[in-house]
């Protein structure tokens, strides 16, 4: 990594100026000193000069190789669309910049491959990906209390359930083209895939049922030429024993919510609810109960442990590339499941 100017601060280029943006630039903003938002790359004419003039960004460009190619960063923020990954991790960790990559990790399994080879050929360099749930304080603390006290998972009952009503979520038109955004398996569910295995370990088995609902919001024959799944089932057999049923929707006609309930080996029930409450039981005793920030506020985290990163500190918690490939073959076995009914095993057994 090349040396910074301003001691303790890292010159960072951020890629892709769109809606997960902002929630890093925000916490470039919020860390003050730490950061030196140095440059922004975005194809978007309009946008780019729109962003780039709110956050006082001078070194703008339209593509993000070029942007590396021209300036002296220690890291970057890659948050454009999925299918446009693989140059931009390239570029970045041939050049020893370091990276933080919106999740999935890629689209399919060989472009994941292929992503991953290039973070194993440049150990030194960091490359992190973002997702929600493990950043989540809630989402720590059970995995705090699994590691000292409760054990380790042995059922988990899991739902990540989003409502398409633009009103509160709708996502951009990409998404729906399963080409660009690898599916709802592999562009949505991989934040819970991913936490889910965090605490639980690797999947060995998999099993997948999905569903293309029709969406009000969107015609059907778009629907239809898209090919992707907005609703799913997956059961996990992981490494360690655990089971997992987890339902993963963009068609809930409730409130958006990111659930998990976790039964462990010495008995403990632990109970996280829409991001916000943590409920830990023994039986039918309650050992304890934390409220927490509203859903979503963790996206930005995963910035703060990657500019600890890349001041020569630990990555922690934090998911790497590793991580990321792990949550997307996950997802494309199940998708393969869905489609043949039967169970796929991913690994022997462990
Ligand atoms: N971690 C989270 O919770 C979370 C939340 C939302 C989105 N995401 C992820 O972030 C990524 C982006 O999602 P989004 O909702 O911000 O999408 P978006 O469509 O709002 O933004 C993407 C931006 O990238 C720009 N772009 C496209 N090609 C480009 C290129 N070659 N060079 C530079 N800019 C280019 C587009 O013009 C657009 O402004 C996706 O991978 C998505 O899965 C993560």
């Amino acid at each position: 990594m090349k040396m910074m100017e301003k001691p303790g601060a890292v010159r960072v280029g951020i890629i892709g100026l769109g809606g997960i943006a902002r929630t890093h630039l925000e916490q470039c903003r919020a860390m003050g000193d730490h950061v030196i938002l140095q440059a922004a790359a975005e194809a978007d004419a309009g946008r780019r000069r729109q962003v780039c003039s709110e956050y006082g960004i001078t070194h703008c460009y339209d593509d993000g190789i070029s942007m590396m190619d021209q300036e002296e960063l220690d890291g970057v923020i890659i948050c454009v669309p999925p299918f446009l990954r693989e140059p931009l991790i390239r570029c970045a960790v041939e050049k020893g910049i370091g990276v933080l990559c919106e999740k999935p990790l890629a689209t399919g399994l060989e472009e994941g491959r292929r992503i991953l080879d290039i973070c194993r050929a440049h150990p030194e360099v960091p490359v992190l990906l973002n997702f929600k749930m493990r950043q989540g304080g809630n989402f720590q603390r059970a995995k705090q209390w699994m590691d000292k006290e409760a054990g380790r998972p042995t059922a988990i009952l899991a739902r990540y359930a989003l409502v398409t009503d633009p009103d509160i979520w709708a996502p951009p038109r990409w998404f729906w083209d399963i080409k660009a955004s690898g599916g709802l398996l592999i562009e949505n569910a991989g934040h819970m895939i991913d936490y889910i295995m965090w605490i639980a370990g690797k999947a060995d088995m998999i099993w997948g049922y999905t569903k293309q609902k029709s969406i009000a919001s969107l015609p059907e024959d778009y629907m239809r030429k898209s090919q992707t799944e907005d609703h799913a089932v997956i059961v996990m057999e992981h490494e360690g024993g655990c089971t997992t049923t987890f339902v993963n929707t963009i068609c809930y006609p409730g409130n958006r919510d990111g659930s998990i309930e976790i039964a462990t080996s010495r008995g403990y029930f632990l109970e996280i609810s829409e991001c916000v409450r943590l409920r830990i039981r023994k039986g039918e005793e309650i050992l304890a109960e934390y409220e927490e920030e509203p859903y979503g506020i963790g996206d930005g985290y995963t910035l703060k442990q990657f500019i600890e990163v890349l001041k020569g500190g630990e990555k922690g918690w934090a998911a790497t590339a590793e991580d990321g490939y792990l949550a997307l073959e996950a997802a494309v076995r199940a998708r393969e499941s869905a489609r043949t009914g039967n169970w796929v095993h991913i690994r022997e057994k462990g």
